[in-house]
């Protein structure tokens, strides 16, 4: 029997999951299912990424053991893979790989061995003992090189990491080396053999100039004295293996390589090779380190690496904590049904690019594409079976004394005309999905829907159902629409499965779309005489104000991430998470990585302030002049960017807080001589002006 091995990323268990990681299991779980649609056995993984001094320092600040740490992480993720319909009990993953099962260990010391053992292409030791010098990204797990770090501003500071602007650690140690440098030549003739190794084409590209470019050795081990949080070098436990060798070995270990009863249970010989879904910010580890390892212990290449865009916000931003704009898990949960992120998340992104993801723009593709397309379409055809035909699937076909009125009411008469349409799309639907364009494959599948719904406005079958002589006419209408739900409901199965699956069941049919291989669809296969099911609408239609400004009235609602409590509570038997701690907040976890002494707080001066006055600004929209008492000689002016939200009457006498030590700048020819502080949420940043509940003389310093 055929088989499949679809991988994403084991994440990092030191901070919680977010869209981002939701949208590649979102597509490997799409991809599993379109493959096990098509009677492949095909096993999925994903899961988390558990060593490493970041885990370490990041259960270091939180109070926590690194493993508690992780089972934290993990009981998130959980959770998440639960209520986005992704884990085992939906159909969605094989295996939540964690790095920290034992079996794990036993069979990435069994690839170090290998590796260790083996000769270069250049006949030298894979492995060998040296010495690194150099700088080192924790949050990246990767060490830095000059063009990937910004030089320190003051001498003696250590140079900042690029990514994530935290400062790198010096790493001056004894260490394992693997030499990459011995595999440049292998590497390439690997991506000029086998073009498809590395994708998109861009992606490839990408690779083989890094590869070009000269390989350096890759250190691939700490002393334990410096991350003891790790495997154990074999035969030499002052050591602890570099976590990116760790991590990547997962993808095999998971099926059984270097351990028995996981040999047993899901079989290396029979998965793999794997396909790896990556984020692109990863690339490099997965299309150079990782085959490079593979090649070095004589383990066959995965059968490919497939390296997605990043999503970015509305605005192009990178989404992050620090500037508000990352999409939010529990408020997608709430306001939106899987069906429509998953659609939204394939048809948005242009597969390889990065993409931009808000919520006005996902209720909006919700509305048109779901709601007022295929869910319109479902339940008008449904509605008319219903009511025109006794709610039973009517007959496709025209008896000849028929086909002339048929003809003169507009209808095509010739039966292959719309099925011969259908049929392309599905061609090129599965045409696109097997070259990963989830965007275009979508497409594909809504030209369907296009011509389906002008098929029936065309026709007009309210009238057609005036005319008993037209009672044919008017079947075979309903007919063609009825059977192209049921194609749509396979082709979208992977993408939609609850959706694909609630029209499958309202069109009276038995079994599943999960179960019929879009490929061997058959046109006229939907039998007359089928009682339709309970018709309901497939897509509920999304109130767009309302949902945005309950989205950016910023509740928080008890939904997926809503406490600790709950997410710890989710957990899998077999790993039970650690108490939650007492103060530990959702930024304990996401893995703040540089926090600020307070002297770096008290440079900053916040005073206490009072509006004396406030006016609009001649062509500036957004800004307003202020007039505020800080009780020194002259009042300040400043300038606020809220110009939109606040009346400038009302904030007259209002006290506020000033950053009073803010350098001076120009804006609209004005002097502004501080900034006045407000919360900012929601996607457009709605400024909330920070204010005094009790008297406060104006002036005062806050500390
Ligand atoms: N632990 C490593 C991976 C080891 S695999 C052997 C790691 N973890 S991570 O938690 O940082 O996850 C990175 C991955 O999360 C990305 O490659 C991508 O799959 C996903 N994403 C994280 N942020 C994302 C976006 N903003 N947009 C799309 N995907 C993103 O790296």
């Amino acid at each position: 029997m055929e088989t499949f091995y679809v991988t994403t990323p084991i994440y990092y268990a030191n901070s919680l999951p977010h869209l981002g990681h939701l949208y590649t299991m979102i597509v490997a779980d799409t991809i599993a299912r379109a493959k096990r649609q098509r009677g492949i056995e095909t096993y999925f993984l994903t899961g988390t990424d558990e060593h490493g001094i970041n885990i370490e320092r990041a259960a270091e600040r939180n109070g926590r053991t690194p493993k508690e740490q992780a089972d934290y992480v993990v009981s998130y993720f959980k959770k998440m893979t639960s209520e986005f319909g992704l884990d085992t009990e939906h159909g969605g993953y094989d295996i939540f790989m964690r790095t920290t099962e034992p079996f794990h260990y036993q069979g990435v010391s069994e690839l170090w061995r290998r590796v260790a053992k083996a000769k270069t292409p250049r006949g030298n030791d894979a492995i060998y003992k040296g010495h690194y010098e150099g700088w080192f990204c924790a949050p990246c797990a990767a060490y830095k090189t000059e063009d990937e770090y910004q030089k320190p501003k003051n001498e003696g500071d250590p140079p900042t990491c690029l990514i994530h602007e935290t400062p790198l650690d010096r790493v001056s140690e004894e260490s394992y080396f693997f030499r990459l440098s011995d595999y440049d030549e292998a590497l390439l003739s690997v991506f000029e053999s086998r073009p498809d190794f590395v994708r998109p084409e861009s992606r490839r590209n990408e690779v083989i100039s890094f590869v070009r470019g000269g390989l350096q050795d890759l250190s691939v081990s700490r002393l334990k004295t410096s991350v003891s949080w790790g495997v154990p070098v074999p035969d030499d436990p002052a050591h602890t293996m570099y976590v990116w060798f760790d991590a990547l070995t997962n993808y095999i270990t998971a099926i059984g390589f270097g351990n028995e009863e996981r040999q047993k249970a899901v079989g290396f010989e029979k998965f793999w090779p794997a396909l790896h879904l990556v984020g692109k910010d990863i690339l490099r580890f997965h299309a150079v380190y990782w085959p490079a390892f593979l090649l070095a212990a004589g383990i066959e290449l995965p059968r490919a690496i497939v390296a997605h865009g990043m999503w970015l916000d509305p605005n192009g931003r990178k989404m992050s904590k620090t500037l508000g704009n990352v999409i939010e898990l529990d408020i997608l949960q709430k306001h939106f049904s899987t069906d429509a992120i998953r659609y939204f998340c394939l048809r948005e992104m242009v597969f390889g690019q990065d993409g931009r993801f808000g919520y006005e723009g996902l209720i909006d593709r919700a509305n048109s594409d779901l709601a007022s397309g295929l869910g319109n379409l479902s339940s008008r055809t449904l509605t008319m079976i219903g009511r025109y035909c006794d709610s039973r699937i009517p007959s496709g076909t025209i008896s000849e004394d028929k086909l002339l009125l048929a003809k003169r009411s507009g209808v095509d008469t010739d039966e292959t005309t719309v099925a011969g349409f259908i049929e392309t799309a599905r061609d090129q639907f599965l045409l696109h999905f097997e070259n990963l364009a989830f965007s275009r494959t979508l497409e594909a599948a809504w030209s369907i829907v296009a011509r389906v719904d002008k098929m029936i406005t065309d026709a007009k079958p309210w009238d057609l159902a005036k005319d008993e002589n037209q009672k044919q006419t008017l079947d075979v209408v309903l007919y063609r629409a009825a059977e192209s739900l049921r194609w749509l409901s396979v082709l979208l199965h992977p993408v939609m499965p609850g959706a694909s699956h609630a029209i499958w069941s309202q069109l009276g049919l038995d079994g599943s779309p999960a179960q019929v291989n879009p490929a061997e669809l058959k046109w006229g296969q939907l039998k007359e005489g089928t009682a339709i099911g309970n018709v309901q609408p497939v897509f509920p239609r999304i109130d767009k104000a309302r949902t945005m400004s309950e989205i950016n009235a910023g509740e928080k609602p008890k939904g997926v991430h809503a406490t600790e409590a709950d997410a710890v509570g989710a957990a899998a038997p077999t790993t039970q998470p650690a108490p939650p701690m007492q103060h530990a907040t959702e930024a304990d976890a996401v893995g703040i990585t540089s926090f600020i002494e307070i002297d770096d707080f008290a440079k900053v001066d916040l005073r206490v302030g009072q509006v004396l006055s406030a006016e609009r600004i001649p062509k500036a929209d957004k800004l307003l002049l202020l007039k505020i008492d800080l009780d020194e000689e002259q009042p300040r002016q400043i300038l606020a960017g809220i110009a939109q939200y606040y009346e400038p009457d009302k904030l007259v006498g209002r006290k506020v807080v000033i950053v009073a030590n803010l350098k001076p700048r120009k804006l609209r020819g004005y002097e502004s001589q501080g900034m006045v502080v407000a919360a900012s949420y929601g996607e457009e940043g709605r400024p909330v002006i920070a204010t005094f509940t009790e008297d406060v003389p104006n002036g005062a310093r806050l500390k």
